[in-house]
């Protein structure tokens, strides 16, 4: 992944606080802070020669770039985990077959939603590592984890857990002994068709999109105890390329998950 150009900034209210936090986090992010001095993020990034500004400010801190604002949120974290306790099932959950104390290893964290809910289903007990390749994305989604105001009891406790670790997947399972973790999870941006959707381009700016790379989940394998689990579009090609045979998802859903089962392999 192709280092990403970008700056430090706060909104145009520009607090001595502000500035110190965005000074704090240009810091740990090793990129540049500048002065918004009243101008526009358009001008800043032009004038600097950035692909886009982490903006700090007073209730949110985001990442603007010409493809839009990407910025934390849990999704749909809050309404499946509700599903769950409603005794509904989550396609995602099932396939993983994960039970309370388990651990979960996310691969390609994003916006953490999956990794919230795999959270909420291993309970105190479990564990859910997301690994993230993309520094701001890592950087965003640790803050908004530990922090977003909004998110109800057993929500927010799910979203607190989840531990988050700025890395490439392809190095840190190489790293991993072997049986580390219960399940080992991938929903890669490959997938994710060149849509219009305001969110998802303005997350491809920053996220890593290489397609996975079959000695990838043959890593994953020897570190999963029970399963590997990808998402893809159901019709993708991927899941052949990858060696999944096993196909978890309802019968009419667009989005499945290849399963394999890596009990007594
Ligand atoms: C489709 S998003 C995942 C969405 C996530 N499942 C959720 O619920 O929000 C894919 C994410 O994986 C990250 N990613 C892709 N390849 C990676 C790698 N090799 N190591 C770590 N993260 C990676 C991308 O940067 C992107 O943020």
């Amino acid at each position: 992944m192709k280092p990403l150009r970008f700056a430090v900034t706060t909104s145009h209210k520009q607090t001595s606080d502000l500035v110190d936090g965005a000074k704090q986090i240009a810091g740990e992010l090793a990129a540049r802070y500048v002065e918004r001095n009243k101008r526009s993020l358009g001008t800043l990034s032009e004038d600097l020669g950035v692909a886009g500004m982490l903006v700090v400010a007073s209730k949110k801190i985001s990442f603007v770039s010409r493809a839009g604002e990407f910025f934390f949120h849990p999704g749909l974290a809050g309404l499946r985990i509700n599903e769950l306790k409603n005794g509904k099932t989550d396609q995602m959950i099932d396939a993983m077959s994960i039970d309370a104390g388990d651990s979960v290893l996310d691969c390609t964290l994003g916006l953490g939603t999956d990794a919230v809910v795999a959270s909420y289903a291993v309970g105190n007990n479990g564990r859910v590592v997301g690994l993230e390749n993309s520094p701001v994305i890592a950087y965003l989604v640790k803050s908004g984890l530990a922090s977003y105001p909004e998110a109800d009891g057993d929500t927010a406790a799910a979203m607190r857990r989840v531990e988050v670790v700025q890395a490439d997947h392809r190095d840190y399972l190489r790293k991993l002994p072997a049986g580390s973790f219960d399940v080992v999870y991938f929903d890669p941006m490959f997938r994710l068709p060149g849509r219009r959707s305001p969110a998802i381009n303005a997350l491809r700016v920053l996220a890593d999109s290489e397609p996975l790379g079959r000695e990838t989940i043959n890593l994953a394998v020897k570190i999963a105890n029970k399963r590997v689990v990808v998402k893809e579009r159901r019709d993708s090609a991927e899941f052949g390329r990858l060696g999944f045979e096993k196909i978890h998802g309802g019968r009419y859903a667009p989005v499945v998950y290849g399963v394999i089962n890596c009990q007594g392999l």
